[in-house]
């Protein structure tokens, strides 16, 4: 069982669990804290420092996403900390200086959202001066999916840490020094030509919507609904959320990391291939083809007798091995089982194989 312990949070008294961080116990206890450079699926980075409290006998503020909670701890967040507030005036106008802002001088909200915008609407910001540092994004870069800004990057570095610490890819890494360092890879090629497997996770933990879908970088959060569904690509079980606009899905996201069976991530078909939902030449009947070599809708009871027949007709011609059953992982465990007896007892044949194998 683990050890608990208490600690103040902005004079609440609040259970804390061994090994975790001040961040965390926050949270759980609903006092809100602004974070950039966190992911609970990253070790802690303390990049950003937009989570920095006042702890009581700590000269310095400290990152509460890296802090780890101890016994008896007094924590102040910028709620009960004037210097923990101001602190965050400058540092988030400090960040939107080189940032793009919207007419009313605020972070531009994304497809993605932006927390920075989340964020400054909750601090009086200063007026500084634009800093035009020559940031720098991958030119010719042809990959389909990920599109790359870097005027709002805020180099947190949970692109390069995901994609290094969840997905062991290693594609993108933080290049560059000083006000030129950006998200590069080797050689600044496009991610086509690098070991990257356009899986999107980059996409998913990016606060400000750098990184983002290309086709769907239009759509604002707000303008979406939001469906649950089971990815159906293969029997891992993938929870996702259809992303519905004018009854279009026009991206899909993962639900939030510790929630679903896949922890937030997704692989590049569940995130990116939801194009044949909508395609023009979906088949939505069923379909016989004709002595013209055309295909004509018809009934399910005509075209499951017609196949019938016709691998009952292969049978009587070439013996039962003449056929092979081959079913979908997109099937329930029930429909593959009702496979494997058509193949076995109605046919006689144990060729009988399921694509989730590969
Ligand atoms: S898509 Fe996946 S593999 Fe490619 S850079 Fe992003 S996180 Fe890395
Ligand atoms: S692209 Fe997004 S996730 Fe990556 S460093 Fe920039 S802001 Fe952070
Ligand atoms: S969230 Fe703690 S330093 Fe970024």
């Amino acid at each position: 069982m683990s050890e608990t312990f208490t600690i103040k949070i902005d004079g609440k008294d609040c259970t804390a669990l061994q090994g975790e961080t001040v961040l965390q116990v926050a949270r759980r206890e609903g006092i809100e804290i602004p974070t950039l450079c966190d992911d609970k699926r990253l070790d802690p980075a303390g990049a950003c420092r937009a989570c920095l409290v006042e702890i009581d006998g700590q000269r310095r503020l400290q990152p509460s996403c890296a802090w780890k909670a101890a016994d008896g701890q007094d924590v102040k967040t910028h709620k009960a900390s004037e210097r923990v507030q101001r602190h965050q005036d400058v540092l988030v106008s400090l960040y939107m200086a080189d940032h793009k802002l919207d007419c009313e001088g605020l972070p531009i909200e994304t497809g993605n959202g932006n927390d920075l915008r989340a964020w400054a609407k909750d601090c009086s910001t200063l007026k500084l001066d634009p800093v035009n540092a020559p940031r720098v994004a991958r030119p010719g870069d042809k990959n389909p999916y990920i599109e790359f800004d870097p005027e709002l990057c805020v180099l947190c570095a949970r692109c390069t840490r995901y994609c290094d610490e969840v997905e062991a890819v290693n594609a993108i890494a933080l290049t560059g020094r000083g006000s030129e360092t950006t998200i590069g890879t080797a050689g600044m090629r496009g991610l086509l030509d690098t070991s990257c497997e356009l899986c999107g996770g980059c996409i998913d933990t990016c606060p400000t919507g750098a990184l983002i879908e290309k086709k769907a970088a239009k759509t604002l959060p707000e303008e979406v609904e939001k469906v649950r569904t089971t990815c159906n690509y293969c029997g891992v079980g993938c929870q996702m959320d259809l992303n519905i606009k004018d009854d279009e899905i026009v991206r899909v996201t993962s639900p939030d990391p510790g929630t679903t069976v896949n922890d937030g991530n997704l692989c590049i078909k569940g995130r990116f291939a939801y194009d044949f939902v909508h395609h023009k030449d979906r088949f939505t009947e069923p379909m016989i083809r004709g002595e013209d070599g055309q295909l004509h809708p018809t009934t399910w009871e005509k075209a499951i007798a017609f196949a019938a027949e016709g691998m009952k007709k292969v049978a009587q011609r070439h013996g039962p091995e003449a056929l092979g059953f081959v079913s979908s992982s997109r099937c329930t465990g029930e429909e593959n089982y009702l496979m494997q007896k058509v193949a076995r007892a109605a046919f006689k044949t144990g060729n009988i194989h399921q694509c989730s194998a590969t």
